[in-house]
């Protein structure tokens, strides 16, 4: 049969016969099983969806590149960013983290800022926030956090008490909800918002010395953020709005670009630091670290598919190159594990062999088969190692880990300080303006109608206290109290 005219095949290449009526046994008999196109037909499509992730389950893509700018070569041997001009490819997703698949853009929540940077020494991922900071900062906390956040067991409605009741109880959530109930909450669009790496990493250059890091991404577009009245607005009328923005103006070639820098820690340093440097609760100060530019991050075009590309996108922090660790933040730690078990749940034990999560370089190792092993499988080379085969893969020890000490007695151990307060404080004080700060209070307040007073309410606003007074009488007035106990001055 000719391919110059494109004809209608089954999933096996079939050529189809009639894609208009199904076989029946006469005109009004019933339908045949033998009709196979048919049946393939229904069965497929009764199994298009995958799981949605577990979180930030709604999100858009695009592609890009990451182009080094300054010179970083002295803190880290990783090959992407070994000299000033290098140009890697990379792949962005951003997500809303409660939601569900089909849940509106403009809602208040962190926003992810997750991306796949396809290296000639394979796939860094980058899995990020549009915050530095977290509301928790033990690994075990996150899924009864997660819970939270999302629906009530019983009505299946998204409730305030859960997410206030445990809030209220882990104080260390303190600083992401103040930035989360700032004006940052609900960004203007994906192409406005800052990105963070949040967790610190570590760097190792080619003589082996290891420096603690932190990564921000600045929007080079400026950073704008929604009104809540609009916001709600528009999450009714275009629950896809940040996902239209990217694509539009993408499709426009109105390129977003994000500069790259890091904050650098000599090691010898981590001990001394007045804030545990470990803690994704807490920020480095500018002053302590100032930002060093690293590189541009320019999104110059659409996915072409949906489902192949941002839909199987899996992105894990525990994809490091050489000269990029991992440190011992103990969320970074459970995240090493988390991401990829997900994936191979929510996409397959071979997700990494999709076009949008494969390496750039060949990937050559000793793992075969599994479900949907849809390359050649290694064909007739060695499957086992240690072998005498002189072209089969080897390991290199030059990219082992850098080696670190640890020292201690194995047990459940609490990080070891309780301030939650002095950086959400210094936020509210020093960083929002007048007009910041009252609509804080005003969005706090708003989340916080309705929850129950007695307990909840009462104890969140202690801890608002130790965060700022002006802040705990503030939002008490706001949410109309007959007796305050946090009078306003
Ligand atoms: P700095 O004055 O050096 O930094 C304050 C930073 O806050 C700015 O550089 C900016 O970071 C960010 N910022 C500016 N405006 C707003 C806003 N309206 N809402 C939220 N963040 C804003 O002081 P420190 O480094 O000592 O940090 C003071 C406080 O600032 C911290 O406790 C933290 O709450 C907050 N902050 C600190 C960041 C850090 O990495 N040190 C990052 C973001 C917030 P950016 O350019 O990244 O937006
Ligand atoms: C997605 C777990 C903390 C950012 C996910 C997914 C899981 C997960 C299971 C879905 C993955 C998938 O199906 O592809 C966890 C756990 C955490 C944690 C166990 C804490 C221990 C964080 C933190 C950040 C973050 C601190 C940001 C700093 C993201 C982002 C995504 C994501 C951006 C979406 C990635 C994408 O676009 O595909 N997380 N997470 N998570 N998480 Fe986390």
């Amino acid at each position: 049969m000719s391919n110059e005219k494109k004809y209608l095949t089954t999933a096996s290449g079939i050529p189809v016969g009639d894609n208009q009526n199904s076989i029946t046994a006469g005109q009004h008999g019933p339908t045949l099983i033998q009709d196979m196109h048919l049946i393939e037909k229904l069965a497929h499509f009764n199994r298009e969806r995958v799981p949605e992730r577990v979180v930030h389950a709604k999100g858009a893509g695009a592609h890009g590149y990451f182009k080094v700018t300054n010179d970083v070569s002295n803190y880290t041997k990783a090959d992407f960013l070994s000299e000033v001009g290098k140009e890697t490819p990379v792949f962005l997703r951003f997500s809303t983290v409660a939601g569900e698949l089909g849940s509106a853009d403009t809602v208040r929540d962190p926003r992810g800022f997750a991306v796949k940077f396809y290296t000639e020494e394979g796939n860094y991922d980058l899995v990020g926030n549009n915050t530095p900071i977290f509301f928790v900062r033990d690994a075990i906390k996150f899924p009864d956090f997660i819970h939270t956040q999302k629906r009530n067991p019983q009505t299946n409605l998204k409730d305030p008490n859960m997410v206030w009741d445990f809030w209220s109880l882990s104080p260390e959530s303190l600083h992401q909800i103040t930035y989360l109930h700032s004006d940052r909450g609900i960004p203007a669009t994906f192409r406005h918002m800052n990105g963070y790496g949040s967790h610190t990493f570590k760097w190792v250059n080619k003589a082996g010395e290891a420096f603690f890091i932190k990564y921000h991404f600045h929007t080079d577009q400026g950073v704008k953020n929604l009104d809540v009245d609009l916001a709600a607005k528009l999450a009714g009328e275009n629950p896809d709005y940040h996902t239209e923005d990217l694509f539009n103006a993408i499709a426009e070639g109105n390129h977003p670009s994000w500069t790259l820098s890091v904050q650098i820690m000599p090691v010898a340093e981590a001990p001394h630091y007045r804030y545990d440097p470990f803690d994704v609760t807490k920020v480095w100060s500018h002053k302590d670290y100032p930002l060093i530019e690293v590189g541009k991050l320019v999104l110059n075009r659409n996915p072409e598919n949906y489902f192949a590309e941002v839909e199987q996108a899996a992105f894990s922090p525990a994809n490091f190159v050489p000269g990029i660790e991992a440190s011992p933040d103990k969320m970074l730690q459970g995240r090493l594990f988390a991401y990829a078990d997900a994936h191979r749940y929510r996409v397959g034990t071979n997700h990494q062999l999709l076009p949008i999560n494969r390496s750039k370089n060949e990937a050559q190792n000793y793992q075969r088969a599994g479900y949907m092993r849809f390359d050649e499988n290694g064909g007739s080379a060695p499957n086992y190692e240690p072998n005498s085969f002189a072209d089969a893969p080897k390991e290199t020890p030059e990219n082992k880990i850098s080696p670190f000490e640890v020292s201690g007695f194995a047990d459940s151990v609490a990080h070891d300080s309780d301030d939650h307060y002095s950086q959400p404080g210094a936020l509210f004080r020093d960083v929002l303006n007048d007009e910041e700060r009252v609509r804080l209070m005003e969005n706090f307040a708003s989340h916080l109608s309705g929850v129950t007073r007695e307990g909840i309410v009462e104890r969140q606003l202690k801890l608002f206290e130790k965060v700022d007074p002006e802040l705990a009488a503030g939002v008490e007035k706001r949410i109309g109290s007959q007796t305050p106990i946090y009078p306003e001055k």
